[in-house]
């Protein structure tokens, strides 16, 4: 790694990302270590320019007060102190603000001037370095990966295609629950315009059996899950042999949010998914370093088209959870195309830059109504469309009318079986974003 790094000590402030956040937006790289990193543990790391301690009056974790290990303050480096009253490090902050804008003025000077790291973060630099580090790591080796066309897998297939090529694999499962065109622009965009090696499996009759009749919202991603893992299983055990590495998507939130020192570890065996144990893979992450929006800019750099690297939010069981109730394949037919719809009047109304999630959903319950002066009994279309910033909590958007009117025009007229449409006024809580 060529980047100068400031790194941040985390004695349990929820901050830390944030500070991180604001670090990196300076042009300055930083990564978050536990409190009790060892100084050897921290010489041994890469371009170490300076350290923040990060801490507040919650310095205490499960009852017991926690501190930095007294020999970090020797190793050599700046310290900076935020919320924490050693007297021992050189400069010292009250407590950070949870605003990203007032960490970078705060840290300004302490990074630059009493640290003096150079502003060499950039995504240039980062995939020039990863696809080095890859090289290093697979040798001429095969990697395996599970390519959804979400966001992260995309971007680790980029990264991985421009460094190893033709010994990446990656498997595309189509569960028969992707959205309008999604499995055909995965193709499209890996196997016809970058040549990648894509295995690509139509499962779409395997899920919808299996989903046959299953009302129970848990039980419907239940088998989901797990009918993923198993194709992707049989998928690996006929390239298996020559297959010793798995990509993986993980990004650094992922790797943060499960705290501690043993966070990789744990988090690896997670994302892994319950591959059974004789299927032993070594892992490439190269992402496990990024944030979100870290990701999407890596993804422009390597060149994917802006639909996908700015694609919204899509859950691993797909339409299954907007489907309500048992899966039919003319509701689901149904849900496609108004979903279709939707996106489409979005991106004219250029809501699609400005929502962050949005969706319709098609219940498993029907209305009376009236087509061509007969009576009809069909399902209604329900449209979702939401903001957050963690999805946690989220609130609705509130889309001008004649928007709204258009898309329910259109979805009355192009979508058989729907005579109803309806927009959920719910924020997050009560409900939750997806119905399922
Ligand atoms: P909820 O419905 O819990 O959704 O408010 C919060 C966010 O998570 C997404 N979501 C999922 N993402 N696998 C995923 O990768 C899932 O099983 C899953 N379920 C919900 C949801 O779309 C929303 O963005």
């Amino acid at each position: 790694m060529k980047q100068d790094m400031i790194v941040i000590l985390d004695l349990g402030s929820h901050e830390n990302t944030v500070v991180a956040r604001a670090i990196r937006a300076l042009g300055v790289y930083s990564e978050i270590y536990p409190h009790d990193i060892t100084a050897n543990e921290l010489k041994a790391l890469p371009n170490v320019k300076g350290i923040i301690i990060n801490g507040g009056p919650n310095n205490v974790i499960d009852g017991v007060a926690i501190d930095v290990l007294p020999e970090i303050y020797d190793a050599g480096f700046p310290v900076m102190a935020a919320g924490h009253d050693k007297a021992l490090c050189e400069v010292k902050l009250a407590q950070f603000a949870n605003d990203e804008d007032a960490i970078k003025d705060a840290v300004k000077g302490f990074v630059f001037d009493t640290c003096k790291a150079e502003a060499n973060w950039n995504m240039k630099n980062f995939v020039a370095d990863q696809i080095e580090l890859v090289r290093r790591q697979v040798g001429d080796k095969k990697v395996l990966l599970a390519l959804s066309g979400g966001v992260d897998s995309s971007v680790v297939a980029a990264l991985l295609l421009k460094a190893i090529g033709d010994n990446l694999v990656c498997v595309h499962v189509n569960h028969g629950l992707m959205r309008k065109g999604e499995s055909e622009n995965v193709i499209e965009v890996f196997k016809n315009q970058l040549n990648a090696n894509l295995v690509y499996v139509d499962a779409t009759d395997r899920f919808l059996g299996l989903l046959e009749g299953v009302a129970d919202p848990e039980q419907k991603r239940k088998i989901i899950g797990g009918e993923f893992i198993r194709v992707f299983e049989e998928e690996a055990r006929k390239l298996a042999g020559g297959i010793d590495f798995l990509g993986q998507g993980t990004i650094y939130p992922d790797i943060v949010e499960s705290g501690t020192k043993t966070a990789k570890m744990v988090k690896s065996h997670h994302n892994v998914g319950g591959l059974p144990e004789d299927l032993q893979f070594e892992l490439v992450e190269p992402l496990k370093q990024l944030f979100k929006d870290e990701v999407r800019a890596c993804g422009v750099e390597l060149g994917l088209p802006y639909e996908m690297v700015y694609r919204q939010p899509f859950p691993g069981p797909g339409l299954g959870v907007r489907c309500l109730g048992a899966i039919t394949r003319d509701r689901l037919e149904a849900l496609r195309e108004s979903d279709a719809i939707l996106r489409e009047e979005f991106a004219n109304a250029g809501l699609d830059k400005k929502v962050w999630q949005y969706f319709t959903v098609v219940p498993d319950f029907k209305s009376v109504g009236v087509k061509d002066n007969a009576r009809s009994y069909d399902w209604p279309v329900i449209i979702r469309a939401v903001n957050t910033v963690d999805a946690m909590t989220a609130t609705i958007e509130q889309i001008e009318w004649p928007i709204l009117l258009k898309i329910t025009d259109r979805i009355l007229k192009e979508v058989p079986g729907i005579n109803r449409v309806c927009y959920d006024m719910s924020p997050k809580p009560s409900a939750t974003i997806e119905w399922e």
